[in-house]
């Protein structure tokens, strides 16, 4: 089992606890408002081969490095109009911007796979913190085993990953529920590159652009995160259920009534009612215990796709595609 510390009992604790483990050049559980994150010195070599490894990914992906500020970001990289007038309006929060690294940029090449951008975000609250304490980014994949539905508690994390790891800093479970959104800007325009917790319309306010969404076949930047069958439970997953079939489980939206659902595993409701926000941060935790009641199949009702549908919508699509 890992060490557990709450934050809310002793963040100060957590902060030195959090800053130790990762100068020894280990990975450390962290919490941020869109999922838990794995996270190690990303200027450490050593450190992010720890990451790969406990996550059993099986080849090296570019990470998001996790900033304290847009300050400590410039430090690493370039940031062109549109990206800085990104970060500052939704830094600190759920938004990931691709921007290219500075060549005095301290960040190892294991973190970026190599690339000459890097994913940059800025978590809201206590990783903050712990970021700004420790000096250097720290990048953090999602704190689950490759492949398996991303952790939003630090229960979650202890399941997957407690023997694998030293420390695990609880914070409750993570307010946003997804991860967070990723775009890039190229000449001006913006990419989306990953939906997520931040919903796309309010990036375009900001933008005054529509955004890009035509995603593009460079293998470089394919990752676990956009492969097809990524955040995979054990059932299967059906979506667009319009009735409860034989040894399903019944994860709905909204306050319709399912046809069967007294003779499903369990019923749970995302959000009754019709709440976006609820239902993303509900997400991998339904996920989890719907997959836990041993249910063939999770049958999901349909979400509507505007505002953080987007993100909740492409990762149950993942969830439900053919497993590799
Ligand atoms: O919410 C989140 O973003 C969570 C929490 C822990 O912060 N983190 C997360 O990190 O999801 P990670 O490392 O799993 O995200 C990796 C994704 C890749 O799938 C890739 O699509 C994108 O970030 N990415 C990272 N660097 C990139 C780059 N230089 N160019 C294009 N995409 C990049
Ligand atoms: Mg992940």
């Amino acid at each position: 089992m890992a060490r557990s510390i709450d934050i809310m009992k002793d963040r100060q604790e957590a902060i030195e606890a959090g800053c130790d483990v990762l100068g020894q050049g280990f990975p450390i559980a962290i919490p941020t408002e869109t999922v838990y994150g794995l996270a190690a010195d990303a200027t450490n070599p050593a450190a992010i081969a720890h990451i790969y490894e406990t996550k059993g990914r099986p080849r090296f992906n570019p990470l998001i490095c996790h900033m304290a500020d847009l300050a400590m970001a410039e430090d690493h990289a370039e940031f062109d109009p549109v990206s800085r007038a990104l970060a500052e309006a939704f830094w600190p929060g759920p938004l990931t911007i691709v921007v290219p690294l500075k060549p005095q940029s301290t960040i190892h090449s294991l973190a970026t796979a190599g690339l000459d951008t890097v994913g940059i975000r800025v978590p809201v609250g206590f990783a903050g913190e712990l970021i700004h304490a420790f000096g250097r980014p720290l990048a953090a994949p999602s704190a689950n085993t490759s492949g398996k539905i991303s952790a939003t508690s630090a229960e979650h994390v202890e399941a997957d990953l407690g023997d694998k790891i030293r420390l695990i800093l609880d914070a409750g479970a993570s307010a946003v529920g997804v991860e967070s959104t990723i775009v890039k800007i190229e000449n001006g325009r913006v990419r989306l590159l990953r939906p997520g917790g931040l919903p796309a319309s309010e990036i375009e306010h900001v933008a005054k652009q529509k955004l890009l969404r035509s995603r593009r076949a460079s293998a470089a930047i394919e990752a676990p995160g956009m492969l097809a069958s990524h955040y995979a439970p054990g059932a299967a997953v059906r979506l667009d259920a319009t009735r409860v079939e034989e040894n399903e489980a019944l994860v709905a939206f909204g306050s319709a009534a399912i046809t069967g659902a007294a003779n499903a595993r369990i019923v749970l409701n995302l959000s009754r009612s019709g709440d976006l926000a609820e239902a993303a941060a509900n997400l991998f935790d339904y996920m989890k215990k719907a997959d836990a009641t041993g249910a063939a199949t999770i049958a999901f009702t349909t979400i509507p796709d505007d505002g953080l549908g987007e993100a909740i919508n492409d990762r149950l699509r993942r969830a439900a595609a053919p497993r590799e």
